[in-house]
């Protein structure tokens, strides 16, 4: 079997190509890009087909993946037009610049008949997995409390380019690096349903940054924000490209619960990352850490073909991004109007599918 893949975006949809080029069972046949000079690069690295559009590209190649990882704006146009040219689709994380955006990609997909998979791919490290079958087994009991991070002292991407434009990125670092950490705590715990969210975000780093260098800045750099759930647990969440801390990245969850206690951590400032599992077992306490190699622990993008192969559910769905996007919309929501707010049952509908 060759499963036909192509990418549309070639920043981080070259991680994407890569993986496809790699796969025994995939060709990659196509790219897109609006960039000769990527184009040219692809077209070396993989002897692929390039095409400058991504409507000519999805009308010609017949691919049945399509990645698509362009700038967060193009992610429910570029996604849906993938998925109505009858194609499977990748689509980078955030799922799209809003909740609403994001349900309708999931409305296609569905009327379409095809799958649509979020990278959210923090959930794919070997520690990760670990540690969602550790939790799912049980060994943390209640999941009652929780904080989830990923904060930088300064790491602001491509200022003054689309990801610190709000029209085109939807928000600055909780939409881009917060989106990582929220899904995988709401992952781990299960996706319960949020009831009320309080948040703040701030840019006076960002907006000071950007002058000096004469460059546009319209999203947050830090963003804060407390979670409650409908089973009265609490979710604390921070998310900074800027910010007068110590560590040059710092990304951490932790889940406390009643048997157990849990941490995912990036190991050195860098991007590797650590398990590490702590209980109370007859008084004594214990910690527990997962060594490597993780045999099951697969990238997203072999998870995802493998799964169209074998005609299994894939993990990191349409309907799981919608929901970490909701609460994105909430939390931006509660910090322009500085006030809580109160998670209704439409907006988390998504959210609630079992
Ligand atoms: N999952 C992750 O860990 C992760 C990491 C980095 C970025 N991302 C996501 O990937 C997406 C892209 O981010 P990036 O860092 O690669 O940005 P980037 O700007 O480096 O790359 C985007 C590419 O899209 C191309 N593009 C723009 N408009 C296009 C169009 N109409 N048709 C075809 N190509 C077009 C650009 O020329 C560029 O090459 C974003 O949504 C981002 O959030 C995810």
């Amino acid at each position: 079997m060759s499963i036909r893949c192509a990418v549309i975006g070639l920043g981080m949809g070259r991680g994407h190509a890569k993986a496809y080029s790699e796969h025994k069972d995939c060709q990659l046949v196509a790219v897109a890009d609006v960039d000769p000079v990527r184009r040219e690069r692809a077209a070396k690295e993989w002897g692929c087909a390039t095409y400058a559009s991504a409507d000519e590209m999805l009308a010609t190649a017949k691919a049945d993946v399509v990645s698509v990882a362009t700038p967060n704006s193009l992610h429910r146009p570029l996604a849906i037009a993938a998925l109505k040219a009858g194609a499977h689709v990748l689509c980078e994380k955030p799922i799209a610049l809003t909740a609403a955006e994001g349900r309708e990609m999931v409305r296609v997909a569905r009327e379409a008949g095809k799958r649509l998979m979020i990278n959210l791919s923090y959930r794919f490290s070997g520690p990760s997995q670990v540690l969602k079958n550790l939790v799912d087994s049980g060994v943390l009991g209640t999941i009652y409390a929780g904080r989830t991070v990923w904060l930088r002292r300064r790491g602001i991407p491509g200022l003054g380019g689309w990801f610190t434009d709000k029209k085109l990125a939807g928000g600055g670092p909780l939409i881009d690096l917060g989106v990582h950490r929220l899904d995988l705590a709401l992952w781990l715990m299960g996706h319960p349903k949020p009831t009320w969210v309080m948040a703040g975000a701030w840019n006076h780093l960002g907006m000071r940054i950007g002058a000096r260098q004469g460059k546009s800045y319209t999203v947050e750099d830090l963003a804060m924000a407390m979670i409650r759930f409908e089973d009265g647990s609490m979710l604390e969440v921070e998310a900074g490209w800027a910010a007068n801390i110590k560590e040059n990245e710092l990304m951490e969850t932790r889940l406390l619960g009643t048997d157990g206690g849990l941490v995912q951590k990036n190991l050195g400032e860098g991007y590797d990352f650590q398990a590490e599992v702590f209980q109370d077992r007859n008084g004594t306490q214990l910690d527990l850490s997962p060594h490597p190699p993780f045999p099951e622990a697969k990238n997203a993008y072999h998870h995802f073909v493998e799964a169209i192969r074998d005609d299994k559910p894939h993990m990191a769905t349409g309907e799981d991004g919608v929901a970490v996007q909701e609460l994105l919309d909430a939390i931006y929501q509660s910090a322009a109007e500085g006030r809580p707010i109160e998670m209704t049952s439409e907006k988390t509908a998504a959210s609630a599918k079992g």
